[in-house]
């Protein structure tokens, strides 16, 4: 017997329909109606803990309290996932298959990467001039592919390109969907997977040499803790735990452009080539915009945190949206302000775009510093690189499809490089 407290309760059978519905803000939601930073409902049938804010994170992310072996829904690992990737491991097998893709994060790396996006947004500006319109969106995801497969020392025909961006886009543009969206996702997975295998083969037979310092070679020539080289079908998960990430960049740089239009008083604090604004007006687009949603997990063993008790395999949920929009954090969190982050006292449970706590220990995005270089370089592109113009469209984004990506894609036109 415990003496622990009730957790407020969302009465009522299931709630996966207004988890549905509310999108992004369902979570904050219940927490301002409940006057609580957790609650407890029903999700797909079985009791759920929902949580947010800076408190709630730091437990979430205490390997001691919760695992992630299987806590994913079966239709996220079938399109955004993957079976058997580092998501769903704990402990040393997790430490063990993180330390794989730190290795390959290294400030060198880094440099390399944005070498190569620079690079090939300038190839692709180079083309829209010769054009009346482009859809950003579109066109982005196709440099980051390309971007992303030379940096990893993945080889890919010039032929396959147009269908393997649309691959690579559908595995996150389908995490929350279901329906026609859902097999349109799956249907990637498994011709991303078939493609990539084939080429981790290729590697282990010789006949393919990526460099040694791409995720291609590192992955494809990975020991497990039991010396033996990583199961084929997961090195394939893995390389395309690379890649498809890569690729949603593309999400926040649109909100990158959404912002540039909206807010065109920053415009001159990004041109005047400020490294700390840039750096605090990306973490603002990474804060202030909708991308995942929550983190799942489930609870390791019983326990009690803040007189509340925890029961062992309850699926837990952690707001990531509603803590970067958390009231008792952020001042005004729904007013787009770049200068919040001035004198930002960082910390890795408050500001959780990505993810929180530490990248090792934890399962805190492996891509963050991918992410936010990607965007360095794209923001400078679009705001000093080029000119162009967006005509009417429709602009908006909902705050219930998951990922969100403003509805006309962004269109651009007499796109012009600045000399
Ligand atoms: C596009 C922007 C991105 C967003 C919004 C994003 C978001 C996230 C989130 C929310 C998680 C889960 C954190 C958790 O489970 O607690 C995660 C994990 C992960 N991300 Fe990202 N990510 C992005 C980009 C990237 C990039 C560019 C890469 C690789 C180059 C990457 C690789 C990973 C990996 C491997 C994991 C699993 C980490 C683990 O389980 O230990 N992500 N990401």
């Amino acid at each position: 017997m415990s003496n622990a407290g009730e957790i407020p309760r969302e009465e009522g059978i299931d709630h996966s329909l207004s988890l549905i519905r509310e999108g992004y803000r369902y979570i904050l939601n219940k927490r301002r109606s409940f006057n609580s930073d957790i609650f407890e409902t029903r999700l797909l049938g079985k009791k759920a803990i929902c949580m947010g804010g800076k408190e709630a994170a730091e437990l979430f992310y205490d390997p001691k309290k919760f695992k992630r072996k299987d806590a994913a829904p079966n239709r996220t690992i079938q399109t955004l996932f993957g079976k058997n990737g580092v998501q769903a491991l704990d402990g040393q097998a997790h430490k063990h298959r993180k330390e794989m893709f730190m290795s390959i994060m290294s400030p060198e790396a880094l440099i390399r990467l944005t070498d190569i996006t620079k690079k090939q947004w300038g190839l692709a500006a180079a083309k829209w001039e010769e054009t009346d319109k482009a859809i950003l969106y579109e066109e982005t995801k196709e440099i980051l592919f390309r971007t992303a497969c030379e940096w990893a020392g993945v080889p890919v025909q010039v032929s396959e390109i147009k269908k393997l961006t649309s691959c690579f886009g559908a595995m996150f543009e389908s995490a929350g969907a279901v329906g026609p969206k859902h097999w349109k996702g799956r249907n990637a997975r498994n011709n991303a997977e078939k493609w990539m295998k084939e080429l981790i083969e290729e590697v282990r037979q010789g006949t393919v040499n990526p460099p040694e310092n791409t995720a291609l070679y590192r992955f494809s020539w990975h020991r497990e803790l039991d010396g033996n080289l990583l199961d084929i079908e997961i090195a394939t998960v893995e390389v395309i735990n690379i890649i498809r990430p890569i690729v949603a960049i593309a999400i926040f740089i649109n909100f990158i452009a959404l912002a540039v239009h909206h807010y065109p008083e920053e415009r001159e604090n990004l041109q005047i080539g400020d490294e700390n604004y840039v750096e605090m007006f990306i973490q603002e687009v990474r804060r202030f915009y909708p991308f995942f949603s929550f983190v799942v997990a489930l609870v390791k063993e019983d326990f009690i945190w803040n007189g509340y008790q925890f029961e062992e395999g309850t699926l837990t949920l952690l707001d990531l949206y509603g803590t970067n929009h958390d009231p008792k954090i952020w001042d005004n969190p729904d007013v787009f302000n770049p200068s919040r982050f001035t004198n930002w006292q960082e910390s890795p449970f408050a500001f959780i775009p990505q993810g929180g706590g530490d990248y090792l220990g934890g399962h805190r995005c492996a891509g963050e510093w991918v992410t936010i270089e990607v965007m360095k370089v794209s923001l400078n592109f679009l705001v000093n690189q080029i000119t162009y113009e967006l005509p009417d469209q429709d602009l908006s984004y909902d705050m219930v499809s998951i990922p969100s990506i403003p509805h006309s894609k962004i269109q651009i036109e007499n796109v012009k490089l600045r000399m």
